[in-house]
């Protein structure tokens, strides 16, 4: 296993000057880093602090999901936030983040990176875009879960709010960096930056202790946009990486076609008895 090197990546978090990241916590294993960033921040942690693990033995996605990544090949980390926000502003923190996450993944490969509402980073595949991957599926496999994207990151936002308390968010991003190929079903859904095309603006030596670093620069500078002007000024890039816009999906039973996100982060889908705004819910391609 390739161990992630904490010197390496408070060195370049430090030279960056970013206000995420510290504490800063390695585990060699652990069973989700969500979870321990949870209790930490029960017990009163940090504003900031990451804790990073190279490997997880109940990595956990939305819904309940497992979470699959080979040890020390990717990134699984969880930050601590603290915003200071209104409840209300609260639930699209991850749209937010995905933006984050996005920017940062975008600058390391020439591969165009959208967002899938609410929480997923993809690479738009277009037949031939992306190189063949070690275990591609059969054409069975490609029939029966057949999806324009690949998915290269996932986050996993939970947050607590008890009386009298400020809210905390634990945000858990899992990036696929180095994988080669991926088990199962996964063959045909997931991707790594090593699979994509390199971009000129990429990482020198593209390690996971720059690419962290990027990140947390990119989460912190999107927070602060959202912490200082809303939704509002962050709408438009919404909508410039949204992956659904003109995808035919179902969400949790309602079938439509993406028509972009609104205003308050929702997913604005055309049905047939006209336009509905989605606030949560499993997207499915159709
Ligand atoms: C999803 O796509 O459903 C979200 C995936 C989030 C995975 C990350 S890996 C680090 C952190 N710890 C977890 O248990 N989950 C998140």
């Amino acid at each position: 296993m390739n161990r992630f090197s904490v010197t390496d990546f408070l060195t370049t978090l430090r030279e960056a000057g970013c206000d995420l990241g510290e504490p800063f916590s390695y585990f060699e294993e652990v069973d989700s880093t969500n979870s321990l960033v949870k209790q930490y921040a029960r017990d009163g942690g940090l504003h900031g602090a990451c804790f990073l693990a190279d490997h997880q033995t109940a990595g956990r996605g939305r819904h309940g999901r497992h979470w699959h990544a080979a040890p020390g090949e990717n990134l699984l980390f969880s930050v601590l936030l603290r915003p200071r926000l209104p409840a209300a502003m609260l639930s699209p923190l991850t749209l937010v983040l995905g933006l984050g996450v996005r920017d940062a993944l975008a600058a390391e490969t020439t591969a165009t990176l959208k967002l899938k509402w609410p929480n997923d980073i993809v690479v738009h595949q277009t037949p031939g875009a992306l190189p063949p991957q070690a275990s591609e599926p059969t054409s069975t496999q490609r029939n029966a879960g057949s999806s324009p994207f690949r998915k290269l990151a996932g986050i996993l936002t939970e947050s607590e709010l008890s009386l009298g308390e400020e809210a905390f968010i634990v945000a858990g991003i899992g990036v696929n960096v180095h994988s080669q190929e991926f088990p199962g079903d996964l063959a045909h859904l997931a991707t790594s930056l090593a699979l994509l095309p390199r971009a000129a603006t990429s990482s020198p030596g593209f390690t996971r202790e720059i690419l962290l670093t990027r990140i947390l620069q990119n989460l912190s500078s999107w927070l602060s946009r959202y912490q200082h002007g809303g939704l509002g000024k962050i709408h438009q890039a919404l909508n410039e990486h949204d992956a659904l816009l003109g995808q035919a999906v179902r969400v949790d039973g309602r079938h439509g076609i993406g028509q972009g996100i609104d205003e308050r982060g929702q997913l604005l889908l055309k049905t047939p008895s006209g336009t509905v705004a989605i606030s949560s819910g499993t997207v499915e391609l159709t």
